[in-house]
């Protein structure tokens, strides 16, 4: 039986899942503005990962038997002043989504809900890879730089990252 303090916690990580898959939707805008469709893509990618982040919690309370509740999304940044500083916001926001995450695993633990605590870890191994992610685009976009033909080259090297395009030339 989930507590009533686990559930609203669970129910605020739904929320800041939400308003992550929402902060990457606005980025993917952001880039198309830009003409970096393959940034676009990648972005878009991270937003329909973070959709599927906040389900899973959202499903997980009420299976059991808390009331999982639909978050009021509150609007993200809709403006960048450019590449290196929406990756950098995106890397900040992923860091406190981290930080929720351990608030939210260390009470599991706390409360000996070893059923939510193992559920939690889950989490724990992602924002691990999502910030080893951000961090590695910072380094690259750093090597590749943003003048001349450096726009082109980031647009390509996020691309590849979704998995969908071509690797980027060195
Ligand atoms: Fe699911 Fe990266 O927060």
């Amino acid at each position: 039986m989930l507590s009533k303090s686990l559930e609203k916690a669970l129910n605020e990580q739904v929320s800041i899942e939400g308003h992550a898959s929402f902060a990457y939707l606005a980025m993917a805008s952001w880039c198309e503005q830009q003409g970096m469709n393959g940034a676009a893509k990648f972005f878009f990618a991270q937003s329909d990962e973070e959709r599927t982040h906040m389900l899973k919690i959202f499903n997980y309370i009420n299976s059991v038997k808390g009331h999982a509740l639909a978050p009021a999304i509150k609007q993200p940044s809709l403006k960048f002043k450019g590449i290196v500083e929406m990756v950098k916001e995106a890397l900040h926001n992923e860091e406190k989504v981290t930080a929720s995450v351990y608030k939210l695993s260390e009470m599991a633990q706390n409360e000996k809900d070893y059923g939510t605590y193992n559920f939690m870890q889950f989490y724990v191994d992602e924002q691990r890879e999502e910030e080893v992610l951000f961090n590695h685009i910072l380094e690259r976009i750093e090597l590749i730089g943003t003048e001349g033909m450096g726009r082109y080259y980031i647009d390509k090297e996020l691309e590849a990252l979704t998995g969908g395009g071509a690797p980027a030339a060195e």
